[in-house]
């Protein structure tokens, strides 16, 4: 008899008030494999691992765990079983260390010396190759070794099936290299991993097998060596994705957007110009101040110096409702930080920043909450964003449509610029070619758009001209189709390899 896949979900059905989540879902997951989930936003893949790892019991189906059939009722079960979870954000202590937080809650860990904890978590990184100093603090760690952190987390209680929900999006691409090398090593030590991403180059790399869901049922298993880019979306999306599009040609107009030795945070000094009618493109690594100029444009940090004009006007130092009137419209990095309030419905989302507009309010602050609802269906509708209805709170949106819904509401205002930092984080691909006609639209328009992007493919997709970001400065400017080496050495701080323009 041949050993039993390490988890089977068979027929797994999960419901939300108005939604089937997961609809008689059934999976394998064996010892050894890279399992891929891919699938549209909202299609139920980080449902299904989520009542895997017990946080949400299923509504109908069973799991099976080395051939017996059990039920998880948490996630102190799923561990115990030898399942683990590393969410997107991350839940590790600040202050402590790293071999703190690695051990942290572990019976007896109040115990042990701090010399002995490092020891001990030093020797379970060698193992796996994983490069990190158990005992730096992890405020000081970088995305990526926070990542790293989390995985080791689970290891050091034993899992045998680790479930990484979008590991890469916050990554950069040599953190990804390294998180690769990763998962390689434990494939080989018989670990399972579970790999949820949107990013299909990436999962055709690393799986073994993937699985595609479409609202909430399994519509396709493959391979990726019987699979394509193409085949995969199409299957996750149902209808064929285009990966470039045309971009509108358009008379490059008058400059829009003044930007002149920006200072604070990390930004160094900082010039940049956006004309009508004009995409210019941000490219670099994150955490070169690609937050602080965002932030700055809208007014929601200080600066230390410099200047920020729109249409000739000045703008530091005004506050950002009075920057958004003076029609900067705003796609924040962060959508759960900056860009929703979570725990409010879909349709004050809809308004947000603009609920004192005469259209939306009548003098004294009484909201015209019908037209207000209005304004929200016709969003939804028009942006496609899958919820239930416009009364659900943005927190039970998955984390595509949630995206959607900041991209609807900021492109209603009519902007004059439009800021975009990381606009497609976390959507799928038919998601990703939406969002980006509607900024090549805004160009059509006559509209300058200031892109920020660590994705370099998007960069290129939409830019009439590119610049580089290194150390809160602009390294060079790039012709659209400037060499991707070109770009990168810029992207380096290499500021000699650049052309001005
Ligand atoms: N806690 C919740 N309450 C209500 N509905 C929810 C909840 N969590 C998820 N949903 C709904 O279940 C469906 C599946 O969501 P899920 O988050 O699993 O999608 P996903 O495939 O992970 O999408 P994404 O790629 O955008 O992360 C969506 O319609 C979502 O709105
Ligand atoms: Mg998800």
């Amino acid at each position: 008899m041949s050993t039993p896949p390490l988890v089977v979900m068979r027929g797994v059905t999960k419901r939300f008030p108005g939604v089937v989540a997961n609809d008689d879902v059934s999976i394998e997951l064996r010892a050894g494999e890279v399992h891929a989930l891919v699938g549209e936003n909202g299609a139920g893949k980080s449902t299904l691992m989520r009542v895997l790892y017990g946080i949400y019991p299923p509504d109908g189906g069973s799991i099976e765990v080395r051939g017996r059939e059990v039920r998880i009722h948490s996630p102190r079960d799923a561990i115990a079983r030898g399942i683990g979870m590393v969410h997107q954000h991350f839940v590790l202590v600040d202050p402590f260390t790293v071999a703190e937080n690695v051990i942290l809650g572990q019976e007896g860990s109040q115990l042990l010396h701090p010399d002995e904890a490092n020891r001990r978590v030093a020797e379970l990184a060698d193992m796996y190759g994983f490069q990190i100093d158990p005992s730096a603090r992890v405020e000081q760690l970088s995305v990526g070794e926070e990542q790293r952190v989390e995985i080791l987390k689970a290891l050091y209680r034993g899992v045998d099936l680790l479930i990484l929900d979008e590991p890469t999006a916050v990554l950069t691409p040599p953190e990804t290299s390294a998180l690769f090398a990763n998962l390689r090593r434990l494939r080989e030590t018989g670990k399972t991993i579970v790999f949820i991403s949107h990013k299909l180059d990436e999962v055709l790399e690393i799986a073994d097998h993937i699985t595609v869901l479409r609202r909430g049922k399994v519509v396709g298993a493959t391979k990726p060596a019987e699979t394509s880019k193409a085949k995969l979306a199409e299957m996750m999306v149902g209808r064929p994705v285009l990966f470039r599009l045309e971009k509108p040609k358009t008379k490059i107009g008058e400059a829009v957007l003044q930007l002149e030795g920006l200072r604070g945070g990390r930004l160094r000094g900082l010039d940049l110009e956006v004309r009508a009618g004009e995409i210019v493109g941000v490219a670099g690594v994150e955490g070169n101040g690609q937050r602080d100029l965002a932030d700055a444009i809208m007014g929601l940090r200080p600066l230390e110096g410099g200047h920020i004009v729109l249409d000739g006007r000045e703008l530091t130092s005004i506050s950002t409702s009075e920057i958004r009137n003076a029609g900067i419209a705003f796609i924040p990095e962060d959508r759960q930080d900056q860009g929703l309030v979570l725990d409010m419905s879909l349709w004050e989302n809809g308004v947000l920043g603009r609920q004192d507009d005469e259209d939306f309010s009548r003098r004294g602050g009484i909201l015209l909450i019908k037209r207000i609802k209005q304004l929200a269906v016709r969003l939804l509708q028009e942006f496609d964003i899958r919820a239930r209805s416009i009364e659900t709170s943005a927190r039970t949106l998955s984390g595509g449509n949630q995206q959607k819904l900041i991209l609807a509401r900021e492109l209603e205002t009519d902007p004059r610029l439009l800021l975009a930092a990381q606009p497609t984080r976390g959507l799928d691909v038919g998601a990703i070619e939406f969002v980006w006609s509607e900024i090549l639209e805004q160009k059509a328009a006559g509209r300058a758009v200031l892109l920020i992007s660590a994705e370099l493919d998007e960069i290129y997709a939409l830019s009439d001209r590119i610049v580089t970001l290194y150390e809160g400065r602009i390294t060079g400017a790039y012709a659209p189709d400037a060499p991707a080496e070109e770009v990168g050495r810029g992207m380096l701080g290499d500021v000699a390899a650049t052309k001005a323009g």
